[in-house]
C-alpha cells in the first residue's frame, strides 16, 4: 500500500457541500503508512461541520473497498475555517463576520447569538461576539461576566482594547464599559463611538466567526454597522406570529437593499412551540406553525432550524450560562444544529465565491 493508493482512494470520496473531491479540495494531509495501518488527516471547511461522521466513514469505506478490507483505518478530522475576506485593515485576522438581526425587539436574538457563539466553540471554533445593542446590551449578563472589563494594550502608538473572554468566547459589549443605571449617558454619540472602538480598535486576534448581537429594528445604526462592517452575511431570528414575521420581513428587505447588500446565511425560528420540560414530546403552537419557514421559502433563504419556548432557555440566559452549556438538554441539540448549519452554509458560500473568482 503507497501513498498514491490512498490518495486514489480517497479521490472518491466526495465533500456532500461542495460536490468535489477531497484529494481535489486538498482536505487531505499527514498520510502515514505502517504495513497495514493507514492514518491521515481531513482538514474541513469547519470545526462544526454536521458531515464530519459521513465523510469519515466514507473515507474508511473507500480504502477498505478500493484496497483491502483489513486495513486499519485512523482519521484525525481537523478544521480550517475558510474566509473570503482579503487584507482590509478593519478586523483582519477575523474570517467570518455574522450579523444577527430581527425585525421585531424581543424575539431571541442575543439568546440565539450566545448559544450560536458557545456551540460553535464548543465545536473547537474561535470565536468572539460584539453586544452592538447599545440601547439594551445581553452579553453581559448572559455569559455571567457584568463586572469584566476589556483591558488595554499599546499596540504601534495606538490604543487597542482587549475584549473579555468567557468560556473561551472573546466578547465586547457596553455593558462593560458602563454600569447599567448609567446607560442613559450612553445613548447617542458616545455609544456609537465605542461601538466603533470595538470594531476598528480592538485586538480580536484570530476568530473564525465573529458574531455581531444587533438591537431590534432597522435603524441607523444598522446601517452604519453594516457599511462599516465588512459582515459575510446576516442571520434573521424570527418568532412565527404575524407581526415579528412582518418586521422580519422588513430587516430581510434591508439587507437586500441595493446599496447594503449583505447576503442573508438564512432564518432561525425561534419560541417555534412551547414545550413543558417534563412532557417534551408535548408542542404548543401558541404563536402559530411553520412562520419562519415560511418567511424562508419566500425570500428563497436557507431555513438553519427552529429552537422551541423552554423555560430552561430563559433560566440559562439570566444565570449567564448558555443553555448549550447543559449537554444533556434537549434543546441543546437544536442550536448545535442551527450552529452547523449556519457553519455549512458560510462554508458553501465561501467555497463557491472562490470559484467564482477564481474563473
Ligand atoms: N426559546 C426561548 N425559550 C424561552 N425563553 C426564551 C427563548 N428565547 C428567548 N427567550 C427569553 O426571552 C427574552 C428575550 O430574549 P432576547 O433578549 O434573546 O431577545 P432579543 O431579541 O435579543 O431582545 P431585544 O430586541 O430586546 O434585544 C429573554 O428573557 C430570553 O431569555
Ligand atoms: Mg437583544
Amino acid at each position: 500500500m503507497t501513498q498514491e493508493d490512498i490518495l486514489k482512494a480517497l479521490s472518491t470520496v466526495q465533500e456532500p457541500d461542495l460536490k468535489k473531491d477531497l484529494v481535489t479540495l486538498n482536505m487531505i494531509q499527514n498520510i502515514d503508512i505502517q504495513g497495514k495501518k493507514v492514518s491521515f488527516t481531513v482538514v474541513l471547511t469547519t470545526p462544526a461541520c454536521p458531515l464530519k461522521e459521513l465523510i469519515r466513514q466514507n473515507c474508511e469505506k473507500a480504502i477498505h473497498e478500493l484496497i483491502a478490507p483489513d486495513i486499519q483505518v485512523f482519521i484525525n478530522m481537523t478544521a480550517s475555517v475558510t474566509t473570503l475576506r482579503d487584507n482590509t485593515p478593519l478586523l483582519p485576522q477575523v474570517r467570518n463576520i455574522v450579523a444577527i438581526a430581527s425585525g421585531k425587539g424581543g424575539v431571541g436574538k442575543s439568546t440565539v447569538t450566545a448559544n450560536l457563539a458557545m456551540a460553535l466553540a464548543q465545536s473547537g471554533a474561535k470565536v468572539g461576539i460584539i453586544d452592538a445593542d447599545i440601547f439594551g446590551p445581553s452579553m453581559p449578563t448572559m455569559f455571567n461576566c457584568e463586572s469584566a472589563r476589556p483591558g488595554l494594550i499599546n499596540q504601534n502608538n495606538k490604543q487597542l482594547l482587549i475584549p473579555v473572554e468567557q468560556y473561551g468566547i472573546k466578547i465586547l459589549s457596553i455593558g462593560f464599559l458602563a454600569p447599567p443605571d448609567d446607560a442613559v449617558v450612553w445613548r447617542g454619540p458616545m455609544a456609537s463611538s465605542a461601538l466603533r472602538q470595538f470594531i476598528g480598535d480592538t485586538n480580536w486576534g484570530e476568530l473564525d466567526y465573529l458574531l455581531i448581537d444587533l438591537p431590534p429594528g432597522t435603524s441607523d445604526i444598522h446601517l452604519t454597522l453594516v457599511q462599516t462592517v465588512p459582515v459575510t452575511g446576516a442571520v434573521v431570528v424570527t418568532t412565527p406570529q404575524k407581526v415579528a414575521l412582518a418586521d422580519a420581513q422588513k430587516g430581510l428587505a434591508m439587507f437586500r437593499q441595493k446599496q447594503i447588500n449583505v447576503p442573508i446565511l438564512g432564518v432561525v425560528e425561534n419560541m417555534a412551540y412551547f414545550t413543558p420540560e417534563e412532557l417534551p414530546d408535548n408542542k404548543y403552537y401558541i404563536f402559530g406553525k411553520d412562520g419562519g419557514k415560511i418567511l424562508a421559502n419566500r425570500n428563497q433563504v436557507p431555513f438553519l432550524g427552529e429552537i422551541p419556548l423552554v423555560q430552561g432557555i430563559r433560566e440559562a440566559g439570566d444565570k449567564g450560562k448558555p443553555i448549550v452549556m447543559q449537554d444533556q438538554h434537549p434543546t441543546a441539540q437544536a442550536f448545535k444544529e442551527v450552529a452547523e448549519k449556519l457553519a455549512q452554509n458560510i462554508a458553501i458560500r465561501n467555497a463557491n465565491i472562490s470559484t467564482a473568482l477564481a474563473i
